[in-house]
């Protein structure tokens, strides 16, 4: 008998079915992949299982039991753990306050009220039991730091900390690996591994990065448009023609499964910076000379020098913590240098105001899903048309953003709160690539896009370069970026450790292309 099986659930949403007679079984101790394109209907099949909304057909059954109509803590009871696709923790709380809170909401002993009031101290056995989850997850050197102090990707090793403390016998994970760069992707498959095989939970994995998929499950379902197109051994599904068709696309990327080909070291001469930086032709557009920035105590950058010539896109690489976006904060001057200089066209921007940068034609498309949750599609996009390209630019405005993502066309009268992770995401995208500005600074593109929206946003992209834009790309799906991009530089720790043609970038550089089979 399964751990869990859903049968034939049907949940439909105003004039969408957003799952239509799906079915699903997961083992005990087994690893399970749920993949599909944006909106294709994971994260609310996540939902129906757990009880955060009502299916209109079909059952669950999990560990025996018919659990269809228990409420959602009665589930969580019985074994069901999960991770939010959207990070959902608590400002102002460390670590290990997450997890103890998790540990007593398990327990169920009643002081909840005592910790509130911060006047119950943990027994040694809570203690002990949380310290052995920072230390499978690697957190223990970060325990006592508050959440927002942390990267997104530390973030969501904390909310999987969180579920693994009630000892779920299933654990259900929307895109984990979402945010994390590819050495914390590898490690991240590793922890799953260990967690399933010590503790003998069973996971389904939500996620858009194939290689971790791939390194994962050893058994795939493939959701389109709410219906399973494709299920069975992770190999034989992957080569399934109607699931390349549907989600992989032709040129997918993925990320790597080997550690040594995700490592982004430096072993370039420090005097190569230097050289490519004046190897690169045209005016510079944006240049940034001897930059260092800070948050609090905690410095970012270290003397970073590099430019963005006229026309020409660069792709600037490095881990997560590297200082990537770091970078992109301070040429739209969201953070402000704490010594150095920023050119843009000519003038000095460092210690500008975002409101006095944006409308020299800066644009920071940001790696998160801005978008205003209480508005429909339309209103989110006539919005932000309204004042950047007139009334009278609007319907033009809405004309394009529909043509670069149909899907949105077909959702524009839906609230942004309720569209898919992928869907809010195309949302942001369309405000900032209906106008392309003269710098377009791209924050982590691909984040929770599915490979075959990836190719298309590149494809895009291209165009947009076509009609003169300047563009500054970051990006962990490297492979990509590296294809548009006229140079690349290199961050390590808050330093460029290399600047120059993407072709010239030697040993790095074919450990980053090896990392993304094509
Ligand atoms: N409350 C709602 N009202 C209307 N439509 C909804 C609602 N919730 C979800 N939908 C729609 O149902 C479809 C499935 O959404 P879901 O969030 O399950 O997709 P997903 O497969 O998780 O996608 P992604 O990979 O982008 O996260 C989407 O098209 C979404 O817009
Ligand atoms: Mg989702």
């Amino acid at each position: 008998m399964s751990l869990l099986e859903a049968r034939n659930i049907t949940k439909r949403f105003a004039g969408i079915t957003a799952l239509d007679d799906v079915s699903l079984t997961v083992d005990r101790g087994e690893a399970v992949g749920l993949i599909g394109p944006n909106g294709a209907g994971k994260t609310t099949f996540f939902n129906c299982l757990l009880g955060m909304l009502r299916p209109d057909r079909g059952s669950v059954h999990f560990d025996g039991t018919d659990i269809t109509r228990y409420a959602v803590h009665k589930r969580a009871r019985l074994g069901f753990g999960r991770t939010f696709q959207r990070i959902e923790l608590f400002g102002g709380m460390t670590v290990r306050d997450h997890l103890l809170v998790a540990e007593r909401a398990r327990l169920g002993t009643g002081r909840l009220w005592k910790d509130c009031l911060n006047q119950a101290k943990p027994s040694d056995e809570e203690s002990e039991r949380v310290e052995r989850t920072l230390q499978l997850l690697r957190l223990d050197q970060v325990a006592d730091r508050r959440i927002e102090a942390l990267s997104l990707g530390r973030g969501r090793l904390v909310e999987l900390g969180r579920a693994l403390m009630t000892d779920p016998l299933l654990l259900l994970l929307d895109e984990p690996s979402s945010g994390l760069d590819q050495h914390e992707t590898h490690d991240l498959v590793r922890t799953l591994h260990e967690i399933q095989r010590d503790r003998g939970t069973a996971i389904l994995l939500v996620e858009h990065d194939i290689g971790m998929v791939q390194a994962f499950a050893s058994r795939l379902y493939v959701l389109d448009f709410g219906t399973v197109i494709a299920e069975g051994a992770t190999a034989d599904v992957m080569n399934d023609d109607a699931v390349r068709r549907a989600y992989l696309g032709e040129l997918t990327t993925t990320h790597a499964e080997e550690p040594e080909h995700t490592t982004i070291t430096a072993p370039v001469p420090d005097d190569t910076a230097t050289t490519a930086t004046t190897a690169n032709a045209g005016t510079p557009l944006l240049e940034l000379s001897e930059v260092d920035a800070a948050y609090g105590p905690f410095r970012a950058l270290f003397g970073v020098s590099f430019s963005v010539p006229e026309g020409k896109v660069v792709a600037l690489l490095g881990g997560n913590g590297a200082g990537k976006t770091t970078v992109a904060r301070v040429v739209t001057g969201l953070v402000p240098v704490t010594s150095g200089e920023v050119h843009f066209d000519g003038t000095n921007i460092a210690g500008m105001q975002p409101w006095q940068i944006a409308p020299r034609g800066v644009v920071h498309a940001p790696e998160g899903r801005s978008v205003f949750s209480s508005l429909t599609v339309d209103e989110n996009l006539t919005l932000d048309f309204r004042r950047n390209l007139g009334r009278k630019g609007v319907s033009g405005g809405l004309e394009r953003a529909y043509e670069l993502f149909p899907r949105l066309g077909e959702r524009r009268k839906q609230l942004a709160g309720t569209l898919s992770g992928g869907e809010q995401r195309m949302l942001a995208l369309a405000r900032v690539l209906v106008r392309p500005p003269r710098l377009l600074v791209v924050d982590e593109l691909s984040l929770g896009l599915a490979p075959i929206i990836v190719d298309e946003v590149y494809a895009t992209l291209q165009k947009v370069r076509e009609t003169g834009t300047t563009m500054l790309i970051i990006e962990q799906y490297v492979g990509h970026a590296l294809r548009i991009a006229d140079s690349a530089v290199l961050l390590q720790h808050g330093e460029v450790v290399y600047d120059g043609p993407a072709a010239e970038l030697g040993d790095v550089s074919e450990r980053l292309l090896t990392a993304q089979p094509s």
